[in-house]
């Protein structure tokens, strides 16, 4: 049985030896054109005019696209329609596409893209929250507000009360293969589409549309991405319809990659969030009351804002119980990249705005932050703000375990003793809970779809709706199917994602790649397992059939699974299987923010600590613990890396990784020379990472739960480890800004001696 081993990744011989082909590496057939944008260099305006003479007359240029090509201008947009693949007159940030070359070299697309002549009439750039809020540029109708119970009176009545904010800055993706897609025109106008995507179908139906060609005309398929962290969601329709347009322009193999630079500036990236709260406590700092105002910066376009907001909303709470609150969002319009899914989903942000909450209360009170924390943590039978009932806490025990395994106690008394002797470099403790919610907040996207094929020589060939990015999803749903067939791992061939093969797939996201496709491919082999029962028990006249490590047992007789396929296969037996899943029990209304939204929740807490060099801002993180809930693991070991990595990567957001744009709108930091993520020095010195293994209580694959977002929180830790590090310079609430870069660091000792 493979399943809930440690098995590695089944690239990583690939990934390791160069040889794991991504969009880039896929040989091109000769002629195969290459593409590239040309960007606005205004944030916002209107294009006067624009002279292409100069990008048509470049080396290799076979062809220049812009509005005026078009009757119709294609729509990239994932939610509604509006984003012009090229700009239509006005222009929304610096870094829209407004043309489009075609030429026969990768380069020589991209120094033809920087020959056009154009001007501008500019127009007042709506850049910052107080741009926005002054003009009013609201998606979704203005602010949207959830309450529960009385937060006012609750607010008047309570002992303690205490006002904050907190700035969040945003992300970006950085996934190592950037953003990339080939199209290989077919016979009759279809298009075969090669996309490093998290979202086949939406590509399918993107290119489709931007065709005017049935979705069955447009077949995509996917082996994998080198990353995608929620930036491959909607990100890769640009690219993917620009390929598709050319090669029915030219009926030649379109490719087109954005290098590094063109990546970040063009495309969308975390949602930076302003989070500000008046809370109302007790005086052993548990929540009365709160009320929250979240601001998110959305860029210039919807994309997927408005759930990537809710997810906030939705995480205002994280593990705690709040009797009476009122969450107000505000969802504003920028120019600037529109901003998308970057793991987590808006909840990291949520969640940081109550665990800062935490942190300012516990500094109120002179109270060890671990103690405010558990304070509030929720108990089963509790609701959530949206009403939803807590069944499956497990975040206490998984608290006052850390707390042991992390020596807690006695780590927060050194690092008080350190501090009272040491003048220059400070030391910081803290630790963070995290809930996540497992479901897509839009319901119908919670279904999967598989297909499975037993070869007559016992070979299974296993399709699904997932995309791999590196997460490991394949390799568990491989297991997934060798355990369902009793067969070795080895005999499961892993599948390109592909439209042809499974339809109307989700996006690979929201961490439920597993949850879903993890159950339709049961279904899929226990259809087949099933077929091949009833089959042997005729055949030998017999009762029951076992199958178990490549054998198959149908009463006294022992054959090998490639026996029994083959014995199947002669009698006329299909051997090929769809499988189907659709998460039960979950509803959902948006608008009033009520209902069962999520199927189950995972959890986890970490505990960092770091030193900070208070003359320069300099930092480090020592040493960090952290307990996560995977639920019964599928495979520890891809898990365990989940987690690592997320906790890097969330780190990274809170401390180093920095996005500047200046006045004119411009994003400064669009290249690894200016933005920084973590190195491998980063990391922790001591890191110490286990699961809690224990089954979840619904009814997903293997009691497995979802891993591949929710400890991106856990980086919180190390935030809050360096607030705490700040605060020991003075006798001020630091209120610590994210990032804390060095800079940030050095003024919040500012006020932290203020
Ligand atoms: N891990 C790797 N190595 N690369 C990625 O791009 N994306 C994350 C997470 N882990 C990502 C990753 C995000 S944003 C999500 S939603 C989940 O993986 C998606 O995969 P899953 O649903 O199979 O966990
Ligand atoms: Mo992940 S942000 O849901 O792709």
């Amino acid at each position: 049985m493979s399943l809930h081993q440690s098995k590695p990744h089944d690239a990583a011989p690939l990934h390791v030896a160069g040889t794991a082909r991504y969009v880039d590496d896929i040989p091109t057939p000769t002629g195969t054109l290459h593409l590239a944008f040309g960007l606005s260099t205004v944030a916002h305006g209107h294009i006067d005019t624009m002279d292409l003479a100069p990008v048509r007359a470049a080396d290799g240029v076979v062809a220049v696209l812009s509005a005026d090509d078009f009757d119709e201008m294609p729509d990239c947009s994932p939610s509604v329609h509006d984003e012009p693949l090229l700009a239509t007159g006005t222009v929304h940030y610096v870094g829209q596409p407004i043309f489009l070359v075609v030429a026969t070299s990768h380069l020589a697309a991209r120094k033809a893209a920087r020959l056009a002549d154009v001007s501008y009439t500019e127009h007042p750039a709506i850049l910052t929250y107080e741009d926005a809020l002054a003009a009013e540029t609201h998606f979704d109708d203005g602010p949207r507000v959830w309450t529960k119970g009385d937060v006012d009176d609750a607010l008047h009545m309570a002992q303690h009360r205490t006002t904050g904010q907190i700035d969040i800055g945003g992300q970006e993706h950085f996934y190592l293969e950037g953003q990339a897609a080939m199209v290989l025109p077919q016979e009759a106008g279809d298009m075969l589409v090669h996309s490093s995507t998290q979202h086949p179908t939406e590509i399918q139906h993107k290119v489709a549309h931007a065709l005017h060609i049935p979705m069955h005309s447009v077949r995509v398929e996917t082996r994998r991405m080198g990353g995608g962290f929620g930036g491959k969601e909607s990100q890769g329709n640009a690219l993917a319809i620009a390929c598709a347009l050319a090669a029915r322009a030219t009926g030649k193999p379109c490719k087109m990659r954005y290098d590094r630079d063109d990546d970040m500036t063009i495309t969308g990236k975390r949602h930076d969030f302003r989070v500000s709260y008046d809370v109302g406590f007790d005086a052993n700092g548990v929540i009365q009351g709160i009320d929250f105002v979240q601001m998110c910066r959305c860029g210039w376009a919807l994309d997927l804002s408005i759930p990537v907001a809710d997810r906030a909303m939705l995480h205002a709470d994280n593990t705690y119980h709040l009797p009476h609150v009122r969450i107000e969002s505000h969802r504003l319009r920028t120019n600037t990249q529109s901003a998308t899914a970057y793991r987590g989903f808006g909840g990291p942000q949520g969640i940081l705005g109550i665990e800062r909450v935490m942190d300012d209360i516990a500094a109120h009170l002179g109270l060890d932050p671990v103690l405010v924390r558990r304070a509030n943590y929720y108990e089963n039978g509790q609701t959530t703000p949206y009403d939803q009932v807590i069944e499956d806490s497990v975040i206490d025990d998984i608290t006052a375990r850390l707390v042991e395994t992390s020596d807690y106690i006695a780590r927060r008394a050194a690092v008080d003793t350190w501090n009272a002797e040491n003048p220059i470099l400070k030391k910081g403790i803290a630790l963070t809970p995290v809930k996540f919610g497992i479901s897509f907040t839009l319901t119908h996207l919670n279904q999967a779809g598989a297909l499975v094929h037993i070869y007559q020589d016992g070979s299974v060939h296993l399709n699904h709706g997932g995309t791999e990015m590196g997460q490991g999803l394949f390799q568990k749903l491989a297991q997934v199917a060798a355990s369902t067939l009793g067969i070795d791992l080895a005999d499961v061939k892993i599948t390109a994602t592909d439209t042809a093969k499974v339809p109307n797939t989700s996006a690979t996201a929201a961490s439920s790649g597993t949850d879903l496709n993890g159950m339709a491919v049961r279904d899929a082999c226990q259809t087949l397992r099933t077929r091949l029962t009833t089959f042997l028990c005729d055949h030998f006249a017999i009762e029951s059939v076992m199958f178990d490590n490549g054998m198959v047992m149908a009463g006294a007789h022992k054959l090998s699974f490639a026996e029994a396929a083959k014995l199947a296969y002669e009698a006329r037996v299909s051997l090929s299987s769809t499988g189907f899943y659709k998460t039960p029990k979950i509803e959902w209304d948006r608008v009033a923010g009520k209902g069962r939204p999520f199927l189950y929740f995972a959890y986890g807490a970490a505990v960092s600590e770091v030193v900070v060099d208070t003359l320069t801002g300099e930092n480090r993180i020592l040493r960090t613990d952290i307990l996560h809930d995977a639920g019964k693991s599928l495979n520890p070991a891809l898990d365990i890396g989940q987690v690592e990595g997320a906790f890097v990567q969330g780190a990274g957001w809170l401390t180093t990784e920095e996005l500047v744009w200046d006045d004119a709108g411009r994003l400064r930091t669009h290249a690894p020379s200016t933005y920084k993520i973590p190195a491998c020095s980063d990391r922790p010195d001591v890191f110490n990472v286990a699961l809690y293994d224990v089954e979840n209580i619904e009814d997903t694959i293997g009691k497995s739960k979802a891993v591949g977002e929710p400890p991106f929180v856990h980086g919180a830790s190390v935030f809050l480890a360096i607030s705490n590090a700040i605060a020991a310079c003075g006798d001020t609430y630091p209120a610590l800004n994210a990032p804390a870069t060095a800079e940030e660091i050095m003024n919040a000792i500012a006020r932290a001696k203020s």
